[in-house]
């Protein structure tokens, strides 16, 4: 479990991994250094990691308007967001207001559709933007729409990661176009953290999302153009494994603890230069990691 914790929740979010990018981070002589998350969503092991003091920059990157006026706006205004935070007032009738500032986001500014972002992110099933209220309309299970949204340890997580703005960089950029323009230029010693809308069933997950062909062309964008130690990591899809089948891969499993039990398998591929550490301090991950092949378990709950 983190430490710092992102304030958001994200589907397919990557936090609980963190230990495991440290470890990849002190296998290469990269702690201290610069990290890079092109599709950042949560950013959950970004803040973990700068948070932690493990690397000294975060650039993060989004191509969804809400998403990354979340993140702006906890950079840029966190007073306000906070002030926010703690007056949000958690009724349906607010959460009907808060989704329609979602849904026309050209008519808000940026703080408010950050907040907008915030508030259905901690008030829908499972984080997602687009899904219904926790409890339903009615509000009537045990389940009810504050159920995510603990208010004073959510102020602190914003502001945790406000304080640390500096070393804090947010582009609202295509990934193709932050992969070749923005990362270039970064030194050596940075880490690219590349976690792309699942291949399969995304476009429940994320308002914005890729097809076959766009998953091919930022395989071979990842793969020839960024100079940097790179990881990318998916949901098990074949085609997706094609696309990088010359490059190491391990495939791990999710044992997600939520209000229906399932598994979920997620790959991992790895640039050629960087050392995969020997061991890990998550089971799932020290265990592909020590069979030739690659195949663990890991078992977590959300
Ligand atoms: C799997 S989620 C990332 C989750 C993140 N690793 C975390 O732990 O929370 C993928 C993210 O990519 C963003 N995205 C989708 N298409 C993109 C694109 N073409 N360029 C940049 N970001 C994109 C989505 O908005 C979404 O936030």
């Amino acid at each position: 479990m983190g430490i710092y914790r992102t304030p958001l929740r994200y589907p397919g979010g990557k936090q609980k991994i963190w230990p495991f990018i440290a470890e990849i981070l002190a296998a290469n002589d990269l702690v201290g250094g610069q990290y890079v998350e092109a599709y950042a969503g949560g950013a959950g092991v970004a803040m973990e990691l700068l948070l932690g003091g493990l690397v000294s920059r975060v650039h993060l990157n989004d191509s969804c308007p809400a998403v990354f006026s979340f993140w702006h706006t906890v950079l840029n205004a966190p007073e306000e967001l906070c002030r926010k935070i703690s007056r949000a007032s958690l009724t349906i009738e607010e959460w009907r207001r808060q989704r329609e500032i979602l849904r026309r986001p050209l008519e808000a500014d940026r703080l408010e559709l950050g907040f907008a972002t915030f508030y259905l992110n901690r008030c829908n099933r499972s984080g997602i933007l687009t899904a219904g209220v926790i409890g339903g309309l009615a509000q009537g299970g045990n389940w009810k729409m504050d159920a995510r949204f603990p208010r004073n340890e959510l102020i602190r997580r914003v502001e945790a990661i406000a304080d640390k703005r500096c070393a804090i960089k947010i582009r609202n950029w295509d990934a193709e176009r932050f992969l070749k323009d923005y990362v270039q230029k970064l030194p050596q010693n940075t880490l690219i953290y590349c976690d792309p809308p699942y291949y399969n069933k995304a476009e429940r997950l994320y308002m914005n999302h890729y097809t076959a062909a766009d998953h091919a062309r930022i395989a071979s964008v990842i793969q020839n153009k960024v100079v940097h130690p790179w990881i990318v990591s998916y949901d098990n899809a074949m085609p997706v494994a094609v696309c990088y089948e010359n490059r190491r891969t391990f495939l791990y499993t999710l044992q997600y603890n939520a209000a229906r039990p399932h598994r979920g398998e997620e790959l991992f591929f790895i640039s050629d230069g960087l050392n995969l550490p020997t061991r890990s301090s998550i089971p799932a991950i020290d265990l592909a990691l020590r069979k030739e092949g690659i195949v663990g378990q890991l078992h977590l709950s959300i």
